[in-house]
C-alpha cells in the first residue's frame, strides 16, 4: 500500500484519453506526470495544462518511474503492449477492447498473471451502481434469458469504419453490452451472428452496420443480441430475465427498472456534477471504474478492479466467436475457453 499519489501515465491521447485524463483531474490519489502519442499535439493537449511530461512513447513511459499506466490506444495498435507493460511491473489500465486477435491477448494475459500487477478492461458499466443493484436483485437465481441492444451511432475515428483496425462494431463497440451479458449469464458455449451493410455509407465504411446474435450460455440460458451503427441518440440496454425477476438496463442514461419478486423496480442514476462529461448520468462509471483502478494500485490489489483484464479477454473471446460465426454464414460456433 502507498500512501502517496500513484504516478500515472497516458499512452495514447484520444477522446477516451481527454475522458479519463479530466476525470483524474478530480482524483487526488492519483497524478498524471507522463503522456505519449503518435500525434504529439494530441499528447501536449493532455500533458500540458496538467504539467505532465510529453514523451516519445511505451518505452519511454516505461522510464519514468511510473506506477501505473493508462492504455487508450485505438484496437489495430494494442498488441503487445500490456505484456510489455506488466512485464516492467507497472499496474495497467488497458481500455476495450484488448486486442483484436485472441493469441496476442492471452500472451498478455500470461504477462499479467505472471508479473501479479493490477490490470483492469475498459468496461466500465461493471462498475455501475446500477449493475451491481441488478446483480443483487439476481441473487442465486439462473438466468434464463438476456437481450442486448446497442444501437448508437458511428465513433469519429476513421480508423472504426475499417474492420482490420476496430474489429468492427461488435467487436470495438458492441462488446460493453457483450461483457454485461456475459457478466449476468456466465460462459457462453455457442454463438450464431448474422450481419449486414446497408445503412452507412459505403465508401470508406468496411464494417457490418447492423446485425443480430444468439448466445447459449453454458448455463443453460439464452441470449439474443441486436446492433446497428448507423442512428443518432439510440439505446445501450440489457434485458434479464430469471424466475421472478425482470430488469431493463438503459446506459444512457443510467436507468433501471422491471419488477422483482412482485415489486416495481425503478432506479434512475443522479447525474454527478464534478465528472467527465458533466451533468451526463452515464458518466459516473467511467469514473467509479477509474477509482477503483487507482484504489486497488495503491493497495497493489488485483481483485479490487471493477472489470479484471482477464474479463476482457474472456469477451474478446466471445466476440471473436461472434466474427467465426459471421463468416461461417451464420453458422452455429463454439466459443473459445480461456483458462
Ligand atoms: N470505455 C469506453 O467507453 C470507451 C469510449 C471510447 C473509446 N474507447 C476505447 O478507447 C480506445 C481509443 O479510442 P478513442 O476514441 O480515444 O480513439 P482516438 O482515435 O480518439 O484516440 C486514439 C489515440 O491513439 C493515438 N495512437 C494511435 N496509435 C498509437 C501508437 N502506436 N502509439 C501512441 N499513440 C497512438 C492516436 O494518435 C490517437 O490520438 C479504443 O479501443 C476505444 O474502443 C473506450
Amino acid at each position: 500500500m502507498t500512501d502517496r499519489a500513484l504516478r500515472l501515465g497516458m499512452l495514447g491521447a484520444g477522446t477516451i484519453a481527454g475522458i479519463h485524463a479530466r476525470n483524474l483531474d478530480q482524483i487526488p490519489e492519483a497524478e498524471l506526470v507522463a503522456v505519449a502519442d503518435i500525434d504529439s499535439a494530441r499528447a501536449h493537449d493532455l500533458a500540458d495544462s496538467r504539467k505532465a511530461a510529453v514523451v516519445s512513447g511505451l518505452d519511454e513511459l516505461l522510464s519514468c518511474g511510473l506506477d501505473a499506466l493508462i492504455v487508450c490506444l485505438p484496437p489495430f495498435a494494442t498488441a503487445g503492449v500490456v505484456a510489455r507493460i506488466a512485464n516492467a511491473d507497472v499496474h495497467l489500465y488497458a481500455e476495450k477492447p484488448v486486442g483484436l486477435s485472441i493469441e496476442a491477448a492471452l500472451h498478455d494475459l500470461d504477462a499479467v498473471r505472471k508479473s501479479g500487477v493490477v490490470a483492469a478492461s475498459g468496461y466500465m458499466w461493471r462498475s455501475s451502481p446500477l449493475v451491481h443493484r441488478a446483480r443483487t436483485l439476481l441473487g442465486s437465481r439462473a438466468v434464463g434469458l438476456i437481450q442486448g441492444t446497442v444501437i448508437t451511432a458511428a465513433p469519429p475515428p476513421v480508423w472504426w469504419r475499417d474492420k482490420s483496425l476496430s474489429g468492427g462494431a461488435l467487436v470495438e463497440s458492441g462488446t460493453h453490452i457483450i461483457d454485461l451479458m456475459r457478466l449476468f449469464g456466465g460462459d457462453a458455449r455457442r454463438v450464431t451472428y448474422v450481419g449486414a451493410r446497408n445503412l452507412l455509407e459505403p465508401a470508406g465504411c468496411a464494417v457490418e452496420d447492423v446485425a443480430a446474435a444468439t448466445i447459449e450460455f453454458a448455463s443453460g440460458g439464452v441470449g439474443s443480441f441486436g446492433l446497428s451503427c448507423a442512428t443518432h441518440g439510440g439505446r445501450w440496454s440489457i434485458d434479464v430475465v430469471a424466475r421472478d425477476l425482470h430488469l431493463h438496463l438503459n446506459f444512457f442514461p443510467e436507468a433501471m427498472s422491471g419488477h422483482c419478486d412482485g415489486s416495481a423496480i425503478s432506479h434512475i442514476a443522479e447525474p454527478i456534477s464534478n465528472i467527465v462529461p458533466h451533468g451526463f448520468s452515464g458518466a459516473a462509471s467511467w469514473y467509479a471504474s477509474l477509482r477503483k483502478f487507482i484504489t486497488a494500485a495503491r493497495a497493489a490489489d488485483p481483485g479490487a478492479v471493477g472489470a479484471s483484464f482477464e474479463e476482457g479477454v474472456r469477451t474478446l473471446a466471445l466476440t471473436l466467436a461472434f466474427e467465426k460465426s459471421l463468416a461461417a454464414g451464420g453458422m452455429r460456433v463454439d466459443v473459445a475457453r480461456v483458462g
